[in-house]
């Protein structure tokens, strides 16, 4: 068995930018002019942090629909599904795998050129299919064929729609064989670029630019589309870098213990496909500092046999719940400098630390530097519990509020 128990994943688009086109959102409100106003839609969540390392979403495809489930990934674009075309590196029986019919995406059309941007696709013939291969900052990759088919989704306003989106029907996997195979089909791009799963939503006059999530830390939690479910007070708010691929905030200055750490001009992609939280090396070393100090004379000592994070805790005992060690940690806040006021998000002890198997305590915000992000920093889920996060791709900015994941909102 592998020494290695903890899931970890990095699904941060790398190697191929995608199209972020900010155009999209400016013809946004001509194009929505027709009949009635844009509606919202909400999916529940399943997974954790750790042991499983995501937080899924079930969505149904095609006529009769299939259930497929995803790894919700704010940090890239194209949604791809497993796919029996046959497969290569599928974890799933070939019969829980899409199967294609045919309905491959031509690649003369502009989602096959927005999917392959700044590059050109490979297009010899205009209706030849329209290949992709993208890879994810964890070594992981997909390789498959874009392909169109039905969503039955149920809009929040009572309508059942099936809107024609385009997805990657993914023949081709490779993902790091030190971690478990993932349980779930694929992955669902909620990122910025114009072949989103969110902005065909947006284009098909279906909801806002908006999405939003909530973690639980107790598992699950919910996701929405459109900007029904935002609270009207209490958000905080800064802007999105508007020339990045990426949900991307900054420039921040880090916090412990309420305090200065010297560690400024920070910038962050929020990545709900990243399990853990990185720090580029030297933003990861002063953390490191400041917690080895402050754990002197606590009664926690290094457990290096411990091999599920890089960094773990032994306690007196077997912890069960990091509420037990909360008091030995202090809380992290990421400021921000470009906003009107000054507006943080806290990063509690237990939104930075998880309990492994054998009870010791661990760290979860890993070196970035060591995984290839250099000048970036990620916020992954273990920092987004226990708070709705809001994407606002209309109005360029991230919110978040504290919330009760557990509690499905509402129409
Ligand atoms: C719900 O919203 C969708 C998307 O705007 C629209 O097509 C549909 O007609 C609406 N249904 C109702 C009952 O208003
Ligand atoms: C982070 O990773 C880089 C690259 O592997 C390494 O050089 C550096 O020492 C690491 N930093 C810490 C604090 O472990």
């Amino acid at each position: 068995m592998n020494s290695r128990l903890s899931f970890l994943l990095i699904l941060l688009l790398i190697i191929v930018p995608q199209s972020f086109q900010g155009s999209i959102f400016k013809t946004f409100s001509s194009t929505l002019t027709p009949k009635s106003p844009p509606s919202s839609l909400v999916f529940p969540l399943s997974g954790n942090v750790f042991p499983l390392g995501y937080y899924s979403v079930s969505v149904q495809i095609g006529s009769p629909p299939k259930t497929f489930t995803f790894d919700i990934d704010t940090g890239s674009d194209l949604t791809w599904v497993q796919c029996d075309a046959p497969c290569t590196g599928c974890t799933l029986h070939p019969s829980l795998q899409y199967k294609p019919k045919s309905n491959t995406v031509p690649c003369s059309d502009p989602l096959c050129s927005a999917l392959h941007w700044p590059k050109k696709p490979h297009c010899p013939d205009p209706k030849e299919q329209c290949d992709y291969d993208v890879h994810y900052a964890d070594q992981g990759s997909s390789m498959g064929v874009l392909v169109t088919d039905q969503f039955p989704l149920k809009l929040m306003n009572g309508s059942a729609l099936q809107p024609h989106l385009a997805f990657g029907c993914g023949y081709d996997q490779s993902f790091p064989s030190a971690h478990p195979p993932p349980m779930t089909a694929g992955v669902l791009g909620l990122g910025r670029g114009k072949i989103s799963f969110l902005t065909q939503l947006v284009s098909a006059g279906l909801t806002r630019n908006v999405i939003g999530h909530c973690l639980s830390s107790k598992g699950g939690g919910y996701l929405f589309f459109g900007d029904s479910h935002i609270p009207s007070t209490g958000v905080s708010w800064t802007p999105l870098m508007s020339q990045e691929n990426h949900y991307t905030t900054g420039p921040a200055e880090l916090l412990y213990n309420e305090k200065p750490t010297g560690l400024k001009g920070l910038k962050l992609i929020f990545d709900t496909g990243s399990s853990y939280t990185y720090f580029n090396s030297k933003t990861y070393q002063t953390i490191l500092n400041l917690i080895g100090n402050d754990l002197k004379g606590k009664p926690l000592k290094d457990a290096k046999e411990d091999k599920t994070l890089p960094i773990c805790w032994k306690g007196a005992k077997p912890l069960k719940s990091v509420l037990e060690v909360k008091n030995l940690f202090k809380t992290l806040a990421i400021k921000f400098m470009n906003g009107r006021r000054n507006t943080q998000l806290q990063i509690p002890p237990e939104s930075y630390l998880i309990i492994s198997k054998t009870g010791n305590v661990c760290m979860g915000i890993l070196n970035g530097t060591e995984v290839g992000l250099h000048d970036s920093n990620l916020i992954g889920d273990i920092s987004m519990q226990g708070i709705m996060m809001i994407y606002d791709n209309e109005k360029q900015q991230l919110g978040w509020v504290s919330a009760d994941c557990d509690k499905l909102p509402k129409s």
